[in-house]
This record gives structure tokens, sequence and C-alpha cells, in this order.
């Protein structure tokens, strides 16, 4: 019986696939039949610094009648109801209590945040719910021309959740960093238990036919797990926290490559939303499947076996390929 069980955070997960962050793991029914099938570890929906301020300045008419800017901030406009707002944190704390009441895996719970303002007091109250761990996501604006020094800000935010709590703590980040390997070893250095490469932000399209912004695709494609894993393989020699790969793992194969890459765990939304929560456990069994055809026993003895410093050619994760492909005159 091949041994699917691997540590992520500190945390021993019996298996390295973690549902992530999203709507469907907003609900404890949901929680319950994600781990009846199989999943390892939760990530709950996020709570936004917002919410949790309640301080949210702009107005949602306004940007619905606005759909340039309504399409940019859709992300955060979903979660802004101004009537609701105030029972937001205290519902969220009370899904982390029923999540843990009710299921035996470990309950991650996320918030995005912007800025490291008052706001970190209540990643104490999320820890005191019996959280197991909490998952930054980290959400600087990539368009936003005015921000400045995005990986000094990452750090503060990092520091002072880490005061302020003693669970272990990821961050999860998108790719667009002007020096996306130096800001992996910042935030490697500042503590963290976990990172989780990458965050896929929302990115709205055009109807040319209407001439209208329109909503982009919500799901990722099963290409889109390339980036992260060239960004695995580079890095995972290099940090000390673990890993979680996350964006565009729709299957097994895909799962496998992500450890191979030297992922501890691996993370999946879309893939659950297409196909389904019984979906994990064919995801499962297609890895158990795997191993016992390569005659490997356990997670362990795979991971990281084609990272950058232990693939057989190296290269093909570096920039010498796209001058190799691309860079020829023909
Ligand atoms: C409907 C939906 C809601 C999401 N909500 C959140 C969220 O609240 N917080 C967060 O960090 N990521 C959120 N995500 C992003 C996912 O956690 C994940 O990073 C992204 O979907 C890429 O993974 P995938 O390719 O497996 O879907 C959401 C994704 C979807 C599709």
């Amino acid at each position: 019986m091949a041994d699917l069980a691997t540590k992520y955070m500190g945390l021993e997960l019996k298996n390295p696939l973690i549902a992530g962050s999203c709507g469907i793991t907003s609900k404890v029914e949901d929680i319950i039949q994600l781990e009846q099938a199989g999943i390892a570890a939760v990530v709950l929906k996020s709570i936004f610094e917002e919410e949790i301020l309640n301080e949210a300045s702009f107005d949602l008419k306004e940007a619905e009648n606005n759909k340039f800017i309504y399409t940019q901030l859709s992300e955060t406009l979903d979660y802004i109801d101004v009537h609701t707002k105030e029972k937001r944190f205290s519902n969220y704390l009370n899904l982390i209590k029923e999540a843990k009441s009710k299921t035996l895996i470990p309950i991650i719970a996320s918030i995005n945040c912007i800025t490291d303002s008052e706001w970190i007091e209540y990643a104490a109250k999320i820890e005191s719910a019996g959280a197991d761990a909490i998952e930054l996501n980290i959400a600087l604006s990539p368009m936003d021309i005015n921000l400045k020094d995005a990986d000094k800000i990452i750090i503060r935010i990092i520091k002072k959740v880490l005061k302020a709590v003693k669970i272990p703590v990821a961050v999860k980040i998108g790719e667009c960093f002007t020096n996306l390997a130096g800001t992996i070893l910042e935030i490697d250095s500042s503590g963290v238990a976990g990172i989780v490469l990458f965050n896929r932000f929302y990115s709205p399209d055009i109807d040319i036919y209407n001439l209208d912004i329109v909503t982009g695709r919500k799901l990722s494609c099963d290409t889109d797990y390339l980036k992260p894993l060239r960004w695995i393989a580079l890095m995972s020699d290099r940090i000390k926290c673990s890993i979680a790969a996350s964006t565009g793992i729709q299957d097994s194969n895909t799962a496998i490559k992500q450890i191979l890459a030297g992922a501890d765990a691996v993370q999946i939304v879309s893939a659950i939303y297409l196909n389904g929560k019984e979906y994990i456990t064919e995801i499962l069994t297609g890895i158990e499947k795997w191993m016992f055809e390569k005659g490997i026993f356990s997670v362990q003895q795979f991971k990281g076996l084609a990272s950058y410093k232990k693939a057989t050619n190296p290269s093909v994760y570096e920039r010498i390929q796209f001058m190799k492909y691309y860079g020829r005159i023909v």
C-alpha cells in the first residue's frame, strides 16, 4: 500500500491534497464531504481585511455602474456587503469552530490582506477559534502604480502576524514580482511555515461584439500548472519552509509533477468545481497507481526528484531554453 502521507507547515497530512480557498470551503457540509472524499486539509474561504475592519470605503452601487472599475475590483466586491459585514467575522470564527468539531483534518484559515493595520489582532482570534494554521493571501495589486516596496510590505505583514500567533502561517503570492526568486527567498527567511505558489488573479475579458467588459475565466485550465511547476522546481531546494503548489492542478499527473518538482502539498480548486468532490478520490487513486507502477512506496521517496538541483537536465527550467527555442532566426 502506497504511503501518501506528507508534512506541510509542520502539519501531518494523510496525503498531499488540500482543498484551496474558495466558495466550497466556506460551508461546513461541503468541508465534511471533502473530507469524506479523501482531502487531507482544507483552506477556508478567505476573510477579507476590509470585512474585518468594517471600513470598506467604496460605494458598491457606483462601482457596479462603472463596469471598468467593477471588473477590476470584482474579486473584492464579491465580499462587500455593508449590511452583513459586522457579523462576518464572528461567522468566520464559528465556521472554524464548527469545521474543527465536525472533521478530523487540519483546517487552515485564510486572510486576504493588503496592509499590516490593526486587523492583525484578529489573527489571534482565529487561532483561539481552533484553526490549525493561517494562510495569508497578501493581495497587493500589481496594477497599483503607486505601490512601492511590495516586498517590504509583505514582510512587515508577515512579521506582525507571526508575533500575534503561534500556529503555522503560510503566505500565498502571485507571480507578479520584479524579482520573484528574491521575493520567495525573503518570505522564506521571514519565518513563515509555508508558501503557496501561486495565487490565480481574476482576469476580466472583452466582448468584441457588444464592446463590453465581461467576466473572464473563473477557473483555471489544465496547462496553468506549468508556471508553479517551474518556480517550485527552481526554488524548492533553496528554501526551508514548506511549499504548496496551487493553480492548474486538475488531475493526478499534474499533482505528481508538482511533488516531483518539490512541493510538499498540492492545492486544488478548479478541479473540484469542474468534476465534483468525489473527483478527489480519483486523483488520489491516480497518484497511488502511478507510485505502484514506478515501484515507489511513499511520497517522501519521490518528492523533489525533478527539482532544479536533482533533475538530470536542470537547464530546462532556465532562460537558456527560451533562447534555444525562440531565439533562432527561422
Ligand atoms: C470561486 C473561487 C473563489 C475563490 N476564492 C478565494 C479566496 O477567497 N481566497 C483565496 O486565497 N483564493 C481564492 N480563490 C483562488 C483559489 O484558492 C486558487 O488559488 C485558484 O483557483 C487557483 O487554483 P485552481 O487552479 O486549482 O483553481 C478562489 C477561486 C475560485 C475559483
